[in-house]
């Protein structure tokens, strides 16, 4: 019974040994990481436009701080978050998809309009990467633009299938051949960022009236969808001096837009639609 015993208990322990093994092993693992040299923190600076309203006497500011690239995402709207999250809860910002769908972390970095969460982070350290709310609107607070007029914009042009033979929404469907569709490729892929609206200096001067390149691409769009029975209304509806023929021409707008699409040729389109060109 005894040798039994005795014969259990070696086979225990042997079956043991590995793990001892492995146990001082790890822990001779942690002593050599503990002696390895730190990863040197990767210092990358942020000047940050704030401005609080709802503070009595708070004037506009850039505020910086500094994010240890090491520990943190490629994005711009990376070092946003984990400014946020780990040094100041203060700072106001728009995000929603973090992957340049919604359009809602529209900004101005390092003097472009764009995208912060589809930009990458400029990693050279020597410089701070300014960042500011899209230029020449009202400011709610810190990078956080007042979009009504935008969207009052953008809702006057009635962005939506409209029809005159009455067929009413649901009823039956309204086919479409590839060519047709193919027309709206490349506009109804807007996101309305309105990064290009606010990069044109048209719309800077005159943004009351002028409806700027993000407004006019979108009327565009229903303008020539086939299955819309009203582009000559559409066209009437903005025929004077400043709705659409404010745009010179600069194509600001085109060459910041963060989805590569071209609003200056849309307002082309539709100035050559009215002046019955096209
Ligand atoms: S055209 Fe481009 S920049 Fe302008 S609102 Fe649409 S996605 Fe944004
Ligand atoms: S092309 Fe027209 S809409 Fe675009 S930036 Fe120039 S003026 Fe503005
Ligand atoms: S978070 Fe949606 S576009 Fe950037």
């Amino acid at each position: 019974m005894a040798s039994v015993l005795n014969k259990s208990v070696a086979l225990w322990s042997a079956s043991r040994q590995p793990m001892i093994v492995a146990l001082q092993l790890s822990r001779g693992a942690q002593t050599a990481a503990a002696a390895a040299p730190q990863e040197q923190p990767r210092l990358k600076k942020f000047k940050i436009y704030r401005w609080d309203p709802d503070k009595m006497g708070d004037k506009p500011r850039m505020q910086e701080y500094s994010v240890d690239l090491n520990n943190c995402g490629p994005m711009v709207l990376d070092a946003l978050i984990k400014i946020k999250n780990e040094i100041d809860p203060t700072l106001t910002f728009r995000r929603s998809c973090r992957e340049g769908i919604c359009g809602s972390c529209a900004m101005n970095i390092g003097g472009t309009n764009t995208l912060a969460c589809i930009s990458r982070i400029d990693t050279k350290l020597s410089k701070a990467t300014k960042i500011y709310p899209l230029p020449h609107m009202y400011v709610v607070k810190d990078l956080v633009p007042d979009m009504s007029n935008f969207y009052a914009q953008y809702r006057s042009i009635e962005p939506y299938l409209k029809r005159k033979d009455g067929i009413q929404q649901g009823e039956e469907q309204l086919f479409q051949s590839v060519d047709d569709r193919a027309k709206l490729d490349g506009l109804y892929e807007c996101i309305l960022c309105a990064c290009c609206s606010t990069s044109c200096p048209s719309y800077w001067w005159n943004g009351d009236k002028y409806l700027g390149p993000a407004v006019l691409m979108q009327a565009y769009r229903w303008m020539i969808d086939s299955r819309d029975q009203f582009r000559k209304e559409r066209l009437e509806k903005l025929q004077d001096p400043f709705s659409v023929y404010r745009c010179h021409t600069i194509m600001n707008c085109t060459k910041t837009c963060p989805k590569g699409l071209n609003p200056g040729r849309a307002i082309a389109e539709i100035k050559k639609m009215m002046a019955g060109l096209a």
